[in-house]
């Protein structure tokens, strides 16, 4: 029999329609479009602003766009996982209520959380279940709603972050396309330069920690750059070597878009063509855990069966890695 690998068979996608654009943004901080988009390469992202919604929201809407698209009856999903970092509860996972939701009946479900590299270690998760034979379809999500862990008078993450959720369909393959190989790291030295302080079981939320508040994320922007530029770059050229790919090899970067220039960076070192290196971080922002399936969604009708594609990812914790598929379907 031949070798089970874990192909990518459908993908989907949503972003909320508010539109929160560098303009709109100059008149809340001190910033203007032209640093921003010079520093970042974004021009606008997307904001859930309807209340009472949170990530599920946003997850169960990319993943039916997935089932409608890939005409899926959801009763045959196995295991549903939702990466992201902001659950919409502390306790009670997310993708337990969006499996159910989605009528993913059949399915058993949890979250998965590595801040910007969530979706990226999913993959490793959703491919291990699939290539031990042990379930036959797994959905990977990755949602994020951004805005609900934003301080919008705080210039130094407001400018960057936005909300969406993706989705792709992890089956068997005998073909050997799909997963072939993943380097994954952490460090959690970045701890101290990626955070949310309060509301965790160090800090549990108080009347201080609101006013200081210590419930939305803090970041020490540039050190998080410096490591996010020489670790993606890294893990993205090792895995080049390890499995002999040239740069003429590949044929697409799908990498976290927190930063145009952090983007360029691994690009450079993987010394890949401008054309072979996926970006909508101008339309979106940084959005967590959606960013590599929202490319995913967006960049689908270009990708070919065989396609080689390097993912790459890097975020709070530290977390990063790269993994290596083979695209398994052409769109018709
Ligand atoms: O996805 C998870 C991982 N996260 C990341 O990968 C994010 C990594 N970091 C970054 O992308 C960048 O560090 C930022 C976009 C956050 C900041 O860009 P930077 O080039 O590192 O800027 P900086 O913090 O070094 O600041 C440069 C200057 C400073 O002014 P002075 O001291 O040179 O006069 C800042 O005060 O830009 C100023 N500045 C701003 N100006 C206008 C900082 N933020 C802003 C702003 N608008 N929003």
């Amino acid at each position: 029999m031949s070798k089970i690998t874990a192909a990518i068979t459908a993908v989907g996608a949503y972003v909320p329609d508010f539109v929160l654009s560098n303009q709109v943004l100059e008149t809340m901080v001190d910033t203007n479009d032209e640093w921003i988009t010079t520093r970042t390469g974004i021009k606008e992202r997307r904001l859930l602003k309807e209340e009472n919604k949170g990530t599920s929201y946003l997850a169960i809407k990319a993943a039916e766009d997935l089932i409608s698209k890939r005409k899926l009856n959801p009763e045959e999903i196995d295991m549903v996982i939702v990466a992201t970092a902001t659950p919409d509860m502390p306790v009670a996972a997310t993708a337990v209520y969006v499996a159910s939701q989605i009528g993913a009946i059949n399915a058993f479900a949890y979250d998965l959380q590595a801040a910007c590299s969530s979706f990226l270690y999913g993959m490793s998760t959703a491919s291990s279940y699939i290539e031990s034979g042990r379930y036959k379809k797994v959905l990977l999500i990755g949602a994020d709603k951004m805005s609900s862990i934003i301080d919008y008078e705080d210039r130094a993450t407001c400018i960057i972050f936005g909300d969406g959720g993706g989705a792709a369909l992890f089956e068997p393959n005998t073909e050997g396309l799909g997963f072939q190989d993943e380097i994954l790291r952490s460090d959690g030295i970045g701890r101290e330069f990626l955070k949310i302080d309060a509301g965790g079981s160090i800090l549990p939320a108080n009347e201080e920690t609101v006013k200081n508040k210590q419930h939305f994320v803090q970041q020490d922007g540039k050190t998080v750059f410096k490591y996010a530029v020489s670790n993606m770059a890294d893990v993205s050229e090792q895995i080049m070597k390890r499995n002999n790919l040239t740069n003429e090899d590949v044929s697409w970067l799908v990498a976290h878009q927190a930063n145009k220039r952090i983007i360029d960076a691994t690009a450079r070192r993987m010394n890949l063509d401008d054309s072979k290196v996926l970006m909508n971080i101008q339309r979106y922002g940084n959005t967590t855990s959606a960013t590599l399936p929202l490319l995913l969604s967006d960049f689908e009708k270009q990708f070919k069966k065989g396609d080689n594609i390097v993912f790459a990812a890097f975020g709070g914790g530290f977390t990063w890695g790269s993994i290596y598929l083979k695209w398994a379907y052409d769109t018709k």
